[in-house]
């Protein structure tokens, strides 16, 4: 299925773009939201767009042919934010989106294992091709700890059975390894009891999110990132980021508040943003959807007050 971006104009409106700015697309998936951007900016303005997926860098490079800015794409983790920037010879942003997680494409065609709904070989990296020494999904189910398995399936897929699901894989593969996503799928299927298995939801959900988040690091990322961002954004920039999940969330609502403490920024709006009904209708994979946005103080107080 094409990825329709989440809350797209809320987005758009929220980062207040002015044609001569230097904007970052930190996901650009298809480029949903990146050609919304770039038809804002005139000439003067430039688009960043980053994905680590080079899949996905060809698909907004698509969407993007015809729009007039100066872009650039950059295949990347957006955690290296910073030296993108510097190879690019920009040193400062005025606005920066963060479309988190996965697209569309990505959970419904990829073969890299982060669907259980296609029998594929456990990967679950952003990349498409990892180099050898990356982490992936099979390492993680094959090769970590009991302990450790139980520890991300509890911490990052917020799944009540997490013991009983590591300790069922722990079992398995010592008969033989984990190796495709319907394997996995079974096995945790199975470790759940029957009368907690939900319609509608299938009982593997929780830990496939649970192991995608730990093989790509993507709470650390979201933190480096975003922090990344916010140190070359300049004074009135904006940042805006779309979670869609808790723990996202937690990590955005975090870094905000703490430059609003230290009276470095200030929240446009005080709730995150969330999908209207009529979004919602069109579009049933927005209904976690946040949208955060900060703005940079224009003035920063001196770090040392002086006592009058
Ligand atoms: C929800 S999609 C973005 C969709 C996009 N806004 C659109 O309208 O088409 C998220 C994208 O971010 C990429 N991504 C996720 N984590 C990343 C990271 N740490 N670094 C770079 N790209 C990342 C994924 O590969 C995916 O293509």
């Amino acid at each position: 299925m094409a990825h329709i971006p989440v809350l797209l104009h809320e987005a758009i409106e929220g980062m207040t773009l002015k044609p001569d700015d230097v904007v970052v697309d930190a996901t650009l998936g298809s480029g949903g939201h990146a050609k919304a951007i770039a038809e804002t900016l005139s000439s003067q303005g430039r688009l960043i767009g980053i994905d680590a997926d080079r899949d996905a860098l060809e698909r907004a490079r698509n969407t993007l042919a015809s729009v007039a800015p100066k872009i650039d794409l950059v295949e990347s983790n957006y955690r290296h934010l910073q030296t993108v920037l510097a190879t690019l010879g920009v040193d400062r942003i005025d606005k920066a989106l963060f479309d988190l997680g996965l697209s569309s494409v990505q959970l419904d065609e990829s073969d890299r294992g982060f669907s259980f709904q296609r029998d594929t070989p456990l990967s679950m990296t952003l990349t498409v091709d990892p180099v050898e020494d990356e982490v992936t999904a099979y390492d993680v189910i094959n090769n970590w700890s009991e302990q450790t398995l139980a520890d991300i399936i509890h911490g990052f897929g917020e799944e009540r059975f997490a013991k009983r699901i590591a300790r069922a894989i722990i079992a398995k593969r010592e008969q033989s390894p984990i190796e495709s996503t319907f394997k996995l799928r079974d096995v945790i299927a199975d470790a759940i009891p029957k009368r907690f298995h939900r319609r509608g939801h299938h009982p593997a959900t929780k830990t496939f999110q649970a192991i995608r988040i730990a093989v790509n690091d993507e709470l650390g990322a979201i933190d480096e990132g975003v922090s990344a961002a916010w140190k070359y954004l300049v004074p009135g920039g904006r940042i805006a980021v779309i979670t869609f999940h808790s723990l996202e969330d937690r990590i955005v609502k975090r870094l905000f508040r703490e430059q609003v403490r230290q009276h470095a920024g200030r929240l446009p709006a005080k709730r995150p943003i969330t999908p209207s009904a009529e979004e919602l209708a069109q579009n049933p994979r927005a209904r976690s959807a946040k949208l955060r946005i900060i703005e940079k103080s224009a003035y920063r107080p001196h770090p040392y007050p002086t006592e009058i």
